[in-house]
């Protein structure tokens, strides 16, 4: 009995002690996830410009672009080199530019040692062509999509999206703009000199293990990736020099998982004139901005002369610490001349709204994201989700039931946010996006039509743009189809989407 009741306390007092211990670990893993680099960044490296790409025009009158995906070493401010995968570069990419109406032609070599694909995030163009997880193409390959740029200008970008590896890929380098030019947006007074007042900020965070992008995911990091060291277009500790009395910024988040709240180190307000898919109907005043993985913003910000103010991200009090919303972070410096050269006024009229109207619905499909699933599924490259009849006007609600942060991307298509939690949208989301942010327990209505490319066999992509997410499979495909037509097969096999060599 004695020996009896002994043995009992001893495994119940070290039952005890393990969880105290757990305890512990916990609460120290969660103190010292939290990032704060607000004072402690130097700034003493001027911000790299993305090269411009604006390619050539060949005999058929198409705009041709060559890139090729490759690996290689820079210069992140570490000790050595960073082991780094670029484009047509040893990180990152040219900023390629296109006007509306114009065909474009890509041919995109894989020089990475593994297959991947390039994807158009934003762009409207035919499922084949996207760049999705049914295009992967194998090192040594060309792929060359093509297709007609017909949409309003706008912030896109490109990045591999090989299925199950898109994390992966985009962490090592691999991501640029494509900046979409029209008549409307060029007609209007705003900042538009590529790399002096018109300047791409792609943000990224890292985590460095030594001199090594780490790739290992820390307690906190289940949805992927969250860093301590940002990077703007590449460039550890950035500084801009200003020398106009305006800047345009085209905000990225190209980071796996953290979502930034932009701010200025001295809370002024800046003009938002820009989101995902294009110019706002009027300008947004505000001096703080959420941007979550996947999406952009461009905004106008004013300088007097002589002066320095930092961008940050904030706290947030949408979103968890595991997107980093109790992180503080220093990004770029911004250094105004002590003369600055006349901007135009922001004018007060910038685009038409969407053209999309809740009355015409004609079909409403429910999205559910929990976990790393959506409606209760795993991705399935075999399996068509959902099948959307071309030119009909939807309505997509998607529901946030988990106890984490997410969002939603849509390929093909710019749509319409007409509700957030019930209510209209801040004005800031009432304009063409292709990636919406979901906080913990949250509700979109999304208004989407889709038009000008029915193809019952190539489908595309819908998912959670947290790439550990996507890749865990929080993704899932549809086909738009002509009225009356009936999904076809897809194979899992990408054998037949080879394009180039062949052996
Ligand atoms: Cu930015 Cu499906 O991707
Ligand atoms: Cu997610």
């Amino acid at each position: 009995m004695r020996r009896w009741i002994k043995w009992t306390v001893i495994v119940v007092s070290a039952g005890m002690t393990l969880m105290l211990a757990f305890g512990a670990f916990i609460a120290y893993s969660f103190l010292t996830a939290k990032v704060d680099t607000v004072g402690k960044v130097d700034f003493d490296r001027e911000l790299a410009v993305p090269p411009l790409e604006e390619g050539t025009v060949d005999e058929q009158g198409r705009r041709v672009f060559d890139l090729t995906m490759q690996r290689g070493e820079t210069d992140l401010g570490r000790d050595e080199p960073t082991p780094t995968w670029g484009i047509n570069g040893s990180y990152l990419g040219p900023t390629l530019r296109a006007e509306r109406g114009e065909e474009v032609l890509v041919n995109v070599t894989n020089d990475v040692g593994e297959p991947s694909t390039l994807h158009w995030h934003g762009m409207h163009l035919p499922a084949e062509m996207d760049g999705g997880p049914h295009q992967m193409f194998d090192d040594g390959e060309t792929w060359s999509p093509t297709w007609r740029v017909d949409q309003p200008a706008a912030t896109l970008w490109y990045h591999p999206h090989p299925h199950g590896e898109t994390a992966k890929h985009v962490y090592r380098g691999l991501a640029g703009m494509f900046i979409l030019d029209d008549e409307e947006e060029a007609a209007l007074p705003l900042p538009r000199e590529y790399g002096v007042d018109d300047v791409p900020v792609i943000l990224q965070d890292k985590e460095f293990d030594g001199s090594e992008l780490d790739t290992t995911h820390g307690f906190f990091e289940s949805n992927g990736i969250l860093g301590d060291t940002m990077l703007v277009n590449g460039t550890p500790g950035p500084y801009l020099d200003v020398t106009t009395e305006r800047i345009r910024l085209r905000l990225l988040n190209a980071s796996n998982a953290r979502v930034y709240n932009l701010h200025f180190s001295d809370d002024r307000e800046y003009d938002v004139i820009a989101t995902d898919g294009g110019l706002l109907p009027e300008p947004v005043r505000r001096d703080h901005l959420l941007l979550s993985p996947g999406e952009r913003a461009e905004v106008v910000v004013s300088f007097e002369p002589g002066e320095t103010v930092v961008l940050r991200s904030d706290e947030q009090d949408a979103g968890s610490r595991f997107t980093g919303a109790s992180d503080r972070l220093d990004i770029l410096q911004l250094r105004a001349a002590d003369r600055l050269e006349r901007s135009p006024e922001v004018p007060d009229h910038l685009a038409d709204p969407p053209d999309l109207d809740r009355d015409d619905v004609e079909k409403t499909r429910e999205f559910e994201l929990q976990g790393t699933v959506i409606n209760g599924k795993d991705m399935d490259m075999e399996r068509i989700d959902e099948t959307v009849e071309l030119d009909a006007t939807e309505l997509w609600r998607v529901r946030n039931t988990d106890g984490q942060p997410h969002n939603f991307h849509v390929h093909d298509v710019q749509f319409a946010i007409v509700s957030v939690d019930g209510s209209p949208p801040p004005a800031e989301l009432a304009g063409r996006k292709d990636t919406v942010f979901l906080p913990e327990q949250s509700e979109v209505e999304l208004l989407v039509r889709f038009t000008d490319y029915a193809d019952p066999d190539s489908p595309y992509m819908y998912h959670c743009h947290l790439l550990r997410h996507e890749d865990a499979g929080m993704m899932g495909q549809f086909v738009v189809v002509e009225p009356g037509d009936e999904a076809g097969e897809v194979s899992g096999d990408h054998a037949g989407h080879h394009s180039g060599h062949h052996d």
